[in-house]
């Protein structure tokens, strides 16, 4: 798009931010909340220009950008590094940083240093893992000014502990400890929580039982919002995908056909042509 072009369309739907407060008023309206995965800079602007209201840079690119095959190997470095990129992307959107494993749960001191660094890279609200033990690091962290997200049922930093990346909260027990986790998280002062692999009937009781935003991801169709994560969504991941994941478009498949035609042209000497030349 010409750029002149762009700055006018930029400027004539100047668009407000997307802030906690504004997040927490969309509960009481009944307006759903669209959040992303994004781990880059062209990413992060595409998800910002298609209206998506938060941006997660997620610990779950360490399986779908670095390769691994769980998020524990993810570092505070790593994270970092990705939301540089993203910050520079996104001009409504609010932008979540996951703690990876390791960052918050040695003490709460490590964690508010944690979630400080992320804050000063452009985070403005930062994500974490489980309920219990972490409720007075999420209150240091509130009452640091940090705006927090809990995430709860399949917690993939733990996926060792779980036994793998399996649905959580089918016994009646299960479930119990994740409604309590959920009023703890509330109470401890976290505006949202993720959560993640749970029958849906039990997402639809802490939706309602929570006065926070719930943003679901395999967790049914009464949360607050839904999460995706990007290469999910675009078809950019191999392999089977998880039972939740609908497929918006086939971009790796795009992008592998593209490049078989890029190949065969160099190769048969179609490109560059006449006009791509100097
Ligand atoms: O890391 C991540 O992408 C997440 C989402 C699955 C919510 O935590």
């Amino acid at each position: 798009m010409d750029e002149q072009i762009e700055k006018e369309i930029n400027s004539a739907t100047r668009v407000e931010r997307v802030t906690v407060p504004d997040l927490r008023g969309r509960k009481s309206a009944g307006e759903k909340v669209v959040m992303v995965t994004a781990y880059d800079y062209p990413a992060a602007r595409i998800a910002d220009r298609a209206g998506v209201d938060i941006v997660l840079v997620g610990d779950s690119l360490g399986m779908v950008v670095l390769g691994h095959k769980t998020v524990v190997p993810v570092t505070l470095e790593e994270i970092v590094h990705h939301v540089r990129a993203v910050r520079r992307g996104l001009k409504r959107a609010l932008l979540v940083a996951d703690l990876p494993f390791g960052s918050y749960q040695v003490s709460a001191e490590e964690a508010l240093r944690s979630a400080i660094v992320l804050m000063k890279e452009g985070a403005q609200a930062v994500k974490l893992e489980g309920g219990g033990s972490l409720f007075s690091t999420i209150r240091r962290m509130t009452d640091a000014g940090i705006p927090v997200m809990g995430h709860l049922g399949l917690t993939p930093q733990s996926v060792h502990m779980l036994g793998g990346h399996r649905t959580q909260g089918r016994e009646p027990e299960d479930a119990e400890r994740i409604i309590q986790d959920a009023k703890g998280l509330e109470s401890s002062g976290a505006f949202g929580i993720v959560l993640e692999t749970i029958p849906a009937s039990l997402a639809a009781r802490i939706t309602a039982e929570v006065s926070i935003l719930t943003v679901g991801i395999g967790a049914g169709p009464a949360c607050d919002g839904q999460v995706q994560v990007w290469h999910d969504l675009l078809g950019l991941t191999t392999g089977r995908s998880f039972g939740h994941v609908k497929r918006y478009a086939s971009l790796g498949q795009t992008a592998e056909l593209a490049l078989r035609d890029y190949a065969e042209d160099v190769r048969q000497g179609r490109f560059p042509a006449k006009e791509h030349s100097l």
